[in-house]
């Protein structure tokens, strides 16, 4: 399955959420935040047909990582067959399941966290969980950067990080509001 239709995909899976791949000018502009200068690991959530992850491919460093985690099996495999980079890994599971997907020096130890899932869809408990798992991962000073549709991510992300920047990017569709969330703690080391 070398190619995939972005909209028959959403119709089969609502966790899908949007009708077509994000544009080019909000992956630009969410990757601002990202420093291609320097070498970095990087865990995105919910890649889609790729759209993020060939941009950053496109610019990261040969020591560079990205580590892709995608709960859609088509997407997945499509991803899989696509991308052969030696740069990237990707699995077929949900986002509150990253801790149990990287390996163990990884966990708080990762750059960046980007994530595309609608955390929205998710429940309250479950939003929590994974904003948690995501703050366990980055490390100190890490960034954890989210587009979403709407602001319903500040109460639940200040309550966990305690900080967030927000951009409102109009140019895609559906318009998006994008976070920027840093985190300020050190990884506890040892347990
Ligand atoms: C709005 S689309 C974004 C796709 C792509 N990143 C883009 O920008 O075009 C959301 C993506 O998150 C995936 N997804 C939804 N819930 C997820 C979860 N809990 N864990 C991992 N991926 C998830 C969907 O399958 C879909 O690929």
């Amino acid at each position: 399955m070398s190619k995939i239709d972005f909209f028959k995909t959403f119709i089969k899976d609502k966790d899908v959420a949007s009708v077509i791949p994000t544009s080019l000018h909000c992956v630009k502009k969410v990757c601002e935040n990202i420093d291609f200068t320097k070498d970095f690991t990087l865990v995105e959530y919910g890649p889609g047909d790729g759209v993020f992850t060939n941009y950053i491919l496109g610019k990261m460093s040969a020591g560079s990582r990205l580590i892709l985690i995608e709960a859609n099996e088509d997407f997945a495999a499509h991803l899989k067959e696509t991308i052969t980079d030696p740069r990237v890994t990707v699995h077929n599971r949900l986002a509150g399941e990253v801790e149990s997907v990287l390996n163990p020096e990884d966990v708080g130890n990762v750059d960046y966290v980007l994530s595309g899932i609608p955390f929205s869809f998710l429940k309250k408990d479950r939003k929590r969980e994974v904003l948690q798992a995501t703050k366990k991962i980055l490390k100190g000073g890490g960034l954890f950067l989210a587009y979403q549709t709407s602001g319903h991510l500040k109460k639940p992300v200040m309550e966990v990080f305690g900080n967030y920047d927000t951009d409102f990017v109009a140019l895609n569709i559906p318009p998006y509001f994008v976070y920027k969330v840093i985190n300020n703690e050190v990884a506890k080391t040892g347990s």
